[in-house]
């Protein structure tokens, strides 16, 4: 699969373009500042299906087309215009919503970066904390403009915000409302990284093409035991992590640990300390 704007499930309000090994996905509703409404729900989780089995989609990049990266749930078509549908059908929206903006992505397969190139508010958070990185545009907005509007970050968003950000940055801006700039997210490590808009889309590839050299395999279950050694105690811990690493050496197609040892001790091809081994040799 290659430069498609398209595929099966998703074209309307999401776009792919795979070229290089990078998935970009964009969320396209630029009217409607990539507000997220159910047709969003519905496509995003038809690329997660569809690009967790794509070879040529190495590292996922989710973005927003034009001035925004999502200004949050859409709050006339998810929230007000759903309010008549059969419970059950509601209550599957919202749980599909759950899946793909943090759930699923931040187990999935592939590792995953959130491009924040503009507005970013509410809902929108769970997405960008869901990714397993994030490089913001110097200029981009966020808020938690829930109290704005008289309900509290539900979902999955305070929960999100406190797993990243410290307890006064949080506070503060979950009871103020108040936006903050690319630059400050960065300061609070809300993102990893902020540089100049028009510098944005080649930093966001630079650090993809950094996760492409690693052994996927062993990149998923790295970051799967991070969010899950945060749940735990430190004996826990210890024990989950040494059965892990075992079970991941064993699965390992690649045997990337033997490779990247004998590379460094019998053949001095490379230094661990400063880069990865080759995974095609
Ligand atoms: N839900 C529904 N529609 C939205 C949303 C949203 N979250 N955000 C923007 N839109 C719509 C507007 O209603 C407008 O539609 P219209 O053209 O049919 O009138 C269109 O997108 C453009 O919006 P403007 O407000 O005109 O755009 P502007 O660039 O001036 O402002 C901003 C952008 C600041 C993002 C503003 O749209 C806004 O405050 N949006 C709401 C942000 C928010 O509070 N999100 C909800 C968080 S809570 C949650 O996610 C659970």
């Amino acid at each position: 699969m290659s430069d498609t704007a398209s595929g099966p499930g998703w074209g309307e309000c999401v776009t792919t373009e795979v070229k290089d090994g990078i998935a970009w996905i964009t969320l396209n509703r630029p009217d409607k500042r990539n507000a997220i409404n159910p047709g969003i729900v519905r496509e995003m989780t038809a690329v997660l299906n569809a690009m967790e089995g794509d070879p040529d989609a190495e590292v996922l990049v989710i973005t927003g087309a034009g001035d925004s990266f999502s200004a949050g749930q859409d709050l006339k078509e998810y929230f007000r215009e759903t309010e008549t549908w059969p419970p059950h059908e509601r209550e599957r929206l919202f749980a599909d919503n759950a899946a793909w903006q943090w759930r699923r992505l931040m187990h999935y397969r592939k590792p995953t970066i959130a491009m924040v190139n503009g507005w970013c508010f509410g809902g929108a958070f769970q997405v960008l904390v869901g990714c397993d990185l994030a490089i913001a545009a110097e200029d981009a907005t966020f808020g938690l403009s829930e109290i704005n509007w008289g309900i509290i970050p539900a979902g999955i968003v305070t929960k999100s915000v406190s797993m990243v950000i410290p307890q006064r940055d949080a506070m503060y801006y979950i009871m103020t409302g108040e936006t903050f700039t690319g630059i400050q997210a960065a300061e609070m490590r809300l993102v990893n990284k902020a540089v100049p808009q028009e510098q944005l889309r080649a930093e966001v590839t630079k650090l993809a093409e950094t996760l492409k050299k690693k052994n996927p395999h062993v990149l998923r279950a790295a970051k799967s035991a991070y969010h899950h050694v945060r749940q735990m105690g430190w004996e826990q811990s210890l024990e989950y992590l040494m059965a892990k690493a075992d079970s991941t050496t064993f699965r390992d197609r690649d045997r990337g640990a033997e490779k990247g040892m004998s590379q460094f001790i019998d053949e001095k091809k490379y230094k661990p300390g400063l880069g990865a081994y080759d995974r095609d040799a």
